[in-house]
């Protein structure tokens, strides 16, 4: 079926959830992707922050193609190779003692959310005072579910559906005292995102992530980092609250794990691992064979070929070309971001529609969120030649598009960093 075929089929037989691009992938390459009609794509999204390792990587063909003629499938009720050994290479990378696999991000947050309630009861059944409030953050974005989709600021995603999970509070964005004033023993989690994603790639604040850590060590409540966009090596480290040297008490992954194919994990302390008994929590597919045999070879190929250097070399680069573009175009009002996980945020809505629809003319993928920020979420492999490709593009579309004058910005700060 061609393009028009499948949007004519799409719009009568789909939930009308997704505002596609009007365009045709049929094959990835590398850091590129194309079309129906032969039209290569230079692809700074990845899936929205997937595919980690491009396209066509041989390890992850590999490992498809080994495990799949093994076993793909064999539920929760039985042992099979790969779930161990991935518990044991992200335990160590991330500084957590256990895992729990699931199939996406919203799964992997619904998992923490249970934890932090069934800890709390734990705690409780000890004689402890601690509640059952999560506190949150303004721009944090979770998930779709019933309780992900309550940790989600953002009201247009929980308003059609409430009443969503109670007892969760918003706490203003890298606001201490307001967290402190929030903070209670009422509180069983804090859930905060170390580099906020949909949010618009806002970094937390060093005093802020500190004084969660102190605030929830204090009663005994969980520290709760979603990694599920910033984990497994897009900020340069294998978790973003590394930057910050604090370590929570449960973390969440999904998005590039398993070179595309579905897999969330949950990785947690001992302690909080307490909480939680055969029975209480569960998923048929989470952590199949499959899934975990394509992990596996994800985190080799990332070791085995320096992955994490790179990401913090290009990383480098692309903010450089970033904010060297922002002295020159007054419309960027910030440049913001870890490793490969970057943004641009512009002075208007309407110049961030127009900078996305051109960079797409020109075949260059980016994404547009909370209005006015473009995003970049690459692929992990990309090289400065794909990132002056991009910039030039970005410097043709601002000259044309929103010609201000050029050095307005050029005294002002150079954007958010985590101190
Ligand atoms: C930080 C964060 N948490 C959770 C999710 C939800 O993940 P999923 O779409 O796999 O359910 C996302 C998705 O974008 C995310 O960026």
């Amino acid at each position: 079926m061609r393009l028009d075929a499948i949007k004519a089929a799409e719009a009568k037989l789909l939930l009308t959830t997704y505002e596609r691009y009007p365009i045709l992938f049929v094959r990835g390459e590398g850091v590129h992707l194309i079309d129906e009609n032969g039209g290569r794509y230079l692809d700074l999204l990845s899936g929205i922050g997937v595919n980690a390792l491009g396209y066509g990587h041989p390890a992850i063909e590999m490992a498809i193609d080994e495990q799949s003629r093994k076993l793909i499938h064999i539920s929760n009720l039985f042992f099979h190779e790969g779930q161990a050994e991935l518990a044991l290479r992200l335990t160590e990378a991330s500084g957590m003692d256990r895992a729990f696999f699931c199939n996406s991000g919203t799964e992997a947050i619904e998992a923490a959310l249970k934890l932090a309630r069934a800890h709390a009861g734990m705690r409780r059944s000890e004689g402890k005072v601690l509640g059952t409030k999560v506190l949150a953050l303004e721009h944090s974005f979770h998930g779709r579910t019933m309780g992900s989709v309550a940790a989600t600021h953002k009201e247009k995603y929980r308003e059609p559906f409430a009443p969503v999970m109670p007892d969760v509070e918003f706490v203003r964005f890298n606001d201490v005292s307001d967290l402190k004033a929030k903070f209670s023993s009422d509180s069983c989690a804090v859930l905060l995102e170390a580099v906020q994603g949909e949010g618009g790639i806002r970094p937390v604040s060093r005093e802020f992530i500190q004084a969660a850590r102190q605030l929830t060590q204090s009663t005994g409540a969980l520290l709760i980092a979603d990694e599920i966009q910033s984990g497994l090596g897009r900020t340069g480290k294998w978790f973003a609250y590394q930057h910050y040297d604090v370590q929570p008490d449960v973390t969440t992954l999904a998005k590039p794990i398993a070179g595309g194919l579905p897999l969330g994990a949950m990785l947690c302390t001992e302690d909080a691992a307490q909480a939680i008994h055969p029975g209480m929590h569960g998923t048929t597919f989470g952590g199949g064979p499959l899934a975990c045999a394509v992990a596996m070879a994800v985190f080799d190929a990332m070791e085995k070929e320096h992955v994490l250097d790179h990401v913090n070399e290009i990383g480098n680069y692309f903010r450089q070309k970033l904010d060297q573009l922002k002295q020159k175009h007054s419309a960027i009002t910030e440049v913001r971001g870890l490793g490969l996980m970057l943004a641009a945020e512009l002075d208007s809505a309407e110049l961030a529609k127009t900078a996305l629809a051109e960079m797409m003319k020109r075949r260059i993928l980016i994404n547009r969120t909370s209005e006015t920020v473009l995003r970049f979420l690459p692929p992990y492999i990309l090289g400065k030649q794909h990132v002056d490709e991009a910039i030039a593009a970005l410097d043709a579309i601002f000259t044309e598009h929103s010609p201000a004058t050029a050095g307005e910005h050029a005294q002002t700060e150079g954007g958010t960093h985590i101190g």
